[in-house]
């Protein structure tokens, strides 16, 4: 029996988004769209995570039109999108009504698959986008998002996947923003959790710490269906490991992919004109085709590393990166292990910074993890200690329902806010979810005199 296993190109999402910031315009996708759709890959991961913020802030355009635009020349793959559940693309919790009306048009202007993820894992901050997704008939796919800790056992992410299959999934990802997952573990994970669950299973990794190959290679022997890549112009590093290699290493291993080779390589001969150009104008960063093996040594993503190193610098304090590094793991701790992805990642990194820095542990605690401690985020994994929580938030409340439940309805005040702009329901979630840059755009779209011009700011970098 041959062995098969489909591939999501994450070019236009990931891909950019890892190594050049999502800076990658519209133009510059368009001609190569026919082809890649000719090329065999299951879906197209080109939309959501931080594509939507990148159009509107730094490229002038609108997130719906490319969206419509390349719609029109998919026939074959599907497209998908990244979707942070009740934060929709950002990191605050919306009312059900504007994550309902989201979905909703991401779907009605051409997405297929929704990926869904919650930082946290709590499956109470998907709910709502999971029912506006099949409500709007759209595939449905809940991710894992994956980390290691005492807690995060395999054990434990089997029983999520089965809690995701009861939500309504049409398939599920383990999603390791981190690059964390390791082939042994990741194999475990494949197995088990397809034989716990019956549907179609995609595994996401980083190429960060030198070993998604051989995990996609293990995730592939355990029976994953779908894994997601980047073309080679766009791989390695932060982002993920190259389409055309691990295909050519799966198909010699007997596994057929589906791919067609040739238009793999128009691709690359494509896109590393647009990755020279990025490199030429010093938006990508030869760092992050560097590889990090401390992401596993000290189970951090790269991205965090990175950071803490660059505020550590602006500070003049580079001699204590080690001891930050140290006291990252004691934060996680501390906070019930929340897996380190944006915003948590960067929360974490600055609390164990304040905790260095200030001599003293949580003398000084940002207004996030205040209101992370106190529940607005959701469940954490493991509960917080008294005393901690008592140090943090001294008497204040916590919250146990759902975030989002102490939300009134938004989309009304929205409309009203930007209604001298927006001509459509997808002017007004732009605004909905980038406040002050859908504003701007609009503006500059709808108003000759307006004039605010392009912001340029620097490069920071997301970790999903
Ligand atoms: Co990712």
């Amino acid at each position: 029996m041959t062995k098969q296993i489909q591939f999501t190109e994450t070019v236009l999402r990931d891909g950019q988004q890892s190594q050049i910031a999502t800076r990658m315009p519209t133009e510059a996708m368009l001609p190569i769209i026919k082809t890649m759709d000719e090329a065999g890959f299951h879906a197209l991961e080109m939309w959501g995570g931080a594509t939507f913020d990148a159009c509107l802030r730094f490229l002038n355009e609108d997130p719906w039109e490319r969206l419509r635009s390349i719609r029109k020349q998919v026939k074959n793959s599907k497209l998908q999108m990244l979707l942070r559940g009740q934060n929709l693309l950002g990191y605050k919790n919306y009312a059900d009504d504007v994550v309902w009306e989201f979905v909703t048009k991401s779907i009605e202007n051409g997405i297929d698959i929704v990926r869904i993820f919650d930082a946290l894992n709590d499956t109470r901050n998907l709910r709502t986008s999971v029912e506006a997704c099949k409500a709007a008939g759209g595939h449905c796919q809940i991710a894992i998002s994956y980390t290691t800790s005492t807690f995060h056992t395999v054990d434990y992410f089997v029983g999520l996947a089965k809690e995701i299959a009861e939500l309504g999934a049409d398939s599920i990802c383990i999603k390791d923003m981190a690059g964390v997952l390791t082939p042994g573990t990741g194999f475990e994970l494949v197995k088990r959790i397809k034989q716990s669950v019956d549907l179609p299973l995609e595994v996401h990794t980083h190429a960060t710490s030198g070993i998604a190959e051989m995990t996609y290679l293990k995730a592939a022997e355990a029976g994953a269906d779908i894994i997601d890549t980047t073309i080679s112009s766009f791989s390695g590093g932060t982002s993920q490991p190259a389409t055309e290699s691990v295909a050519l290493a799966l198909e010699d291993l007997g596994f057929e992919t589906g791919l067609k080779m040739h238009k793999l390589e128009e691709m690359a001969d494509h896109f590393n004109l647009v990755r020279n150009h990025f490199r030429e104008a010093g938006i990508l960063n030869p760092k992050v085709k560097d590889t990090e093996p401390k992401t596993l040594i000290y189970q951090v993503p790269g991205g965090m590393l990175s950071n803490l190193l660059s505020q550590l610098n602006e500070q003049g304090n580079t001699d204590k990166y080690e001891e930050v590094l140290a006291e990252v793991p004691k934060v996680r701790a501390d906070l019930g292990f929340p897996p380190l992805v944006t915003p948590l990642s960067q929360m974490v990194g600055t609390q164990a910074l304040m905790n260095v820095l200030s001599g003293e542990r949580y003398k000084l605690v940002p207004n996030e993890i205040k209101d992370y401690v106190k529940g607005f985020y959701g469940k954490p994994p493991v509960a917080i200690s008294e005393e901690l929580q008592k140090k943090i938030i001294g008497n204040e409340p916590v919250i146990t329902e759902r975030p989002a439940d102490l939300l009134a309805l938004q989309l009304p005040e929205f409309e009203a806010e930007i209604k001298e702009y927006a001509k459509s329901s997808e002017d007004v979630l732009s605004y909905a979810v980038f406040p002050q840059q859908a504003k701007d755009f609009l503006g500059r779209r709808e108003d000759p005199f307006y004039d605010v011009p392009l912001q340029i700011v620097d490069v920071k970098i997301d970790i999903s």
